[in-house]
């Protein structure tokens, strides 16, 4: 990835582009052949809403709940990552499976709906997102730099980021919210009150806890505690994947203009809709 030149690192598939490295045309045809079952559980997130929050949450919440401690955690990648082979693999993986994905719903593998597995759906205020991803860009090798930043604002606004829009993506999550098989949980909620996240997620996929075991998960998945152990278990500055973890990091960032162009967007698009309502910033 590090020799790749920026220009080649995504390329663009019916509109939306995405990492020519770890998402090549292949791997992203072979993922509409993916069977689910019923009993898989499913985490979506637009990249930098928390996924990989929600994926330590769901595993720990697996793990506590089953008694078992199968999963891998960091070993466990988004399926449009695993390339035609690795996803033959997952037929014999054992239930219940845990799977991952950045994927609009129009392009996720069309058996995560006929299946009726449990989908999470992890959503964040767009501009929080937006800085995310411009330092995430700038730190992964696997992405191009994001350049300046008044560049990269109007990338994600015009959907120009890999995984393409993020509007394209709330609106279409929200269309799905009244389906009994999505539930949506907001960053902003999860960090207001972590314990309730984690027992409505548990509640979700029939993995029931105890109140103590709903008040350790939620105190081991804190920012703080997630990013000590990462950097315990990497002995390192931690992953790429821990920032800053807070609500509002934006007003670091935009200026008036943008922020105003941005809630002019989010009017457009989600105002008057549930998940616009929960998405406040
Ligand atoms: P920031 O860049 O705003 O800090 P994703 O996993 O979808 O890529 O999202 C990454 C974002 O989630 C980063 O946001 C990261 O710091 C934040 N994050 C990671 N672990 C977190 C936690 N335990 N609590 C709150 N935020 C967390």
């Amino acid at each position: 990835a590090a020799q790749m030149k920026d220009e080649d690192k995504l390329y663009k598939r019916e509109g939306i582009l995405y990492s020519s490295i770890l998402s090549p045309p292949e791997t992203l045809d072979k993922l509409q052949e993916l069977e689910a079952r019923e009993d898989d559980l499913i985490l979506v997130a637009y990249p930098k809403c928390g996924f990989n929050w929600m994926l330590s949450v769901l595993s720990k919440i697996l793990n506590a709940s089953t008694g078992k401690n199968e999963i891998q955690l960091e070993r466990l990648p988004l399926v449009e990552f695993l390339p035609p082979d690795v996803q033959e693999k997952l037929a014999e993986m054992p239930p219940r499976r845990l799977l991952g994905t950045h994927l609009h719903p129009n392009n996720i593998p069309p058996s995560f709906f006929t299946k009726k597995p449990k989908i999470l759906v992890v959503f964040r205020n767009p501009k929080d997102t937006l800085v995310s991803y411009y330092h995430f860009m700038n730190k992964n090798p696997v992405l191009p730099n994001a350049g300046p930043w008044d560049k990269f604002f109007s990338d994600f606004m015009a959907g120009e980021v890999a995984w393409g829009s993020y509007f394209d993506h709330a609106l279409a999550w929200e269309k799905r919210l009244d389906d009994p098989n999505v539930m949506i949980v907001t960053y902003e909620e999860l960090k207001q009150n972590l314990s309730e996240g984690v027992k409505n997620i548990s509640g979700f996929f029939s993995l029931p806890l105890t109140d103590e075991q709903v008040s350790s998960i939620a105190g081991e998945s804190t920012f703080s505690a997630m990013l000590e152990n990462s950097q315990k278990s990497h002995g390192n500055t931690g992953s790429i994947f821990f920032r800053k973890g807070e609500v509002g990091d934006w007003k670091n960032h935009f200026s008036d203009a943008q922020s105003k162009q941005m809630d002019e967007l989010f009017q457009a698009k989600l105002a008057g809709t549930n998940l616009g309502a929960r998405l406040k910033y």
